[in-house]
């Protein structure tokens, strides 16, 4: 891959880059072919890096005041996004996102990087008053070492609000990325390096999940974990910190709705209620997979959306079509797995796979599923790939119930006109996230993001991710 500017094959420890014993290889999901090899670590390697973390914490970069932290992360936010385009360029092939969602990956990177620089210096403890002759305050002090354990989808953005945020409050990381979406994680650590992290402060180990993520999830010298991947191994993930007993933070998915009333702006509603299910080719934590629509504007919603989906193209990421190709051969059998199983639903439209998509490539095309009932299997699972399911429902309450309906509970949103019900439902949905009149598919920078249900817990984004990354401490002092 000519854009790569350092060799791939390596993990970074301690400040040094080193091979490992194996390699895995790395696929380009629009032509299927090998492009490049990244290390395989493991638990020698996760041993090293958080001995390295700890070793960072006791020395330089744990002298460093919050200011001189946030400068840091304000000047990689720089270096990230003068390389940008070769950023967006390398994940494209790595991962298979049409290059301007890519772009756009690379760029909320910087925007994490430059928002953490600058609310590194800026979470105060408070001053508590207590009986006479104490003086009381609170001290925000970091975990300590901070495991990072990143999935395929976004794997820029994700590494920007985890990695950012921990650093912003004097963590030490150590970021197993994904072993599908290696290359940016590690270009990442080549920048933070470039901007003058000290050694140790940033370190990376790519492997595969059950090597290097298992010995990192389970390091006793690990003091937080934080995890953004599938329902079953946040589970493990959070077995092996009660062995440890270490918070972690998971951000395992959903099946978030998009409830849209009678009185709803469709021709504002419409992009966002398709975009959110497409963007990433539905491979989105956030994902809208549910739209539920009252009765009266149910057949209106399914024909609107379903041209959206007829002129959905997909193609190769470096080709920048609307859709590109699912991440691996396996998530397409996965997806697939769901489409077979559609039964008694209606296919109300299909996009299109361009006609010189490469044989080898994992494109799948979109597909709107409509006159769903909430308790059909496609409207209760995530599918994690480009399809959208429609459900009519007859009021509030029923609407409600459909929308709290499934073990998820990350995003939802409201179009309606009346500001009574945006309120009301605001308040009565179960979810992480509820947008009124918009709906922002993992959008935000600023906003706190995470879930409530199976879509699990603990905040990431905003300035709220500030508090999971730092331990508060309470200082009480009897002066008399
Ligand atoms: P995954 O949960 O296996 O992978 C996420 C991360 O966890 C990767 O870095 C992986 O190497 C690591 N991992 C895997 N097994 C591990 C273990 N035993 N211990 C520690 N770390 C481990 O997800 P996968 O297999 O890539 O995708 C499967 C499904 O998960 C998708 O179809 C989707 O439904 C869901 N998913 C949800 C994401 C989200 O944004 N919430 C992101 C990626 C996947
Ligand atoms: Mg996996």
């Amino acid at each position: 891959m000519k854009e790569l500017w350092f060799d791939p094959a390596r993990v970074l420890i301690g400040g040094d880059w080193a091979a490992t014993e194996a390699v895995l290889p790395v696929e380009d999901p629009s032509t299927g072919a090998g492009v490049a090899e990244i290390a395989r670590g493991g638990a020698a390697e996760i041993d090293a890096a958080v001995e390295a973390a700890r070793k960072a914490l006791a020395g330089a970069w744990g002298a460093l005041d919050a200011t001189e932290r946030g400068r840091l992360l304000a000047r990689l936010g720089r270096l990230v996004e003068e390389r940008a385009e070769a950023l967006a360029r390398i994940e494209a092939q790595d991962v298979g996102k049409p290059l301007k969602q890519a772009r756009a990956g690379a760029l909320a990177l910087a925007r994490y990087l430059e928002f953490y620089g600058g609310a590194a210096d800026k979470l105060m403890g408070e001053t508590i008053p207590y009986r006479v002759g104490y003086t009381v305050y609170t001290l925000r002090e970091p975990h300590g070492v901070t495991a990072h354990i990143i999935p395929w989808n976004y794997p820029m953005q994700i590494i920007g609000r985890s990695v950012g945020a921990a650093l912003a409050m004097g963590n030490a990381c150590v970021i197993k990325p994904a072993e599908e979406a290696s290359l940016t994680a590690l270009a990442f650590a080549r920048l933070a390096q470039e901007a003058g992290f000290p050694a140790g402060a940033v370190n990376i180990v790519p492997g595969l999940g059950e090597e290097a993520g298992a010995a990192l999830a389970g390091h006793p010298g690990v003091q937080h974990i934080s995890f953004t991947g599938s329902v079953p191994v946040g589970s493990l993930i959070q077995a092996a910190a009660a062995t440890n007993v270490v918070p972690v933070t998971l951000e395992l998915g959903g099946k978030s709705p998009q409830l849209v009333f009678e009185d709803a702006d469709l021709d504002a509603a419409l992009p966002f209620l398709v975009n959110a299910g497409l963007q990433n080719a539905g491979q989105t934590c956030s994902a809208a997979s549910r739209i539920l629509v009252a009765r009266a504007r149910y057949d209106e919603v399914v024909a609107r959306m379903a041209e959206r989906y007829r002129a959905a193209q997909v193609g190769p990421a470096l080709g920048d079509h609307d859709l590109g190709p699912l991440i691996s051969g396996k998530q397409k059998s996965v997806v697939q797995g769901f489409l077979d199983r559609a039964e008694g639903l209606e296919v109300a439209a299909e996009g299109q796979v361009v006609g010189d998509a490469p044989a080898g490539g994992h494109f799948l095309a979109p597909r709107l599923l409509a006159g769903a009932g909430p308790d059909h299997v496609l409207a209760r699972e995530e599918i994690f790939g480009p399809v959208q399911v429609v459900i009519p429902f007859d009021d509030e309450d029923e609407a409600v119930a459909i929308a709290n309906g499934t073990d998820f509970g990350l995003v939802a949103s409201v179009w309606s006109a009346s500001g009574a019900r945006q309120m009301r439902l605001a308040k009565r949905l179960r979810a992480g996230q509820v947008f009124l009149n918009t709906y922002g598919a993992g959008g935000g920078v600023e906003l706190p993001f995470g879930g409530v249900g199976k879509s699990g817990h603990g905040r990431e984004k905003g300035f709220e991710a500030l508090y999971g990354f730092s331990v508060l401490k309470t200082v009480a002092a009897h002066h008399g």
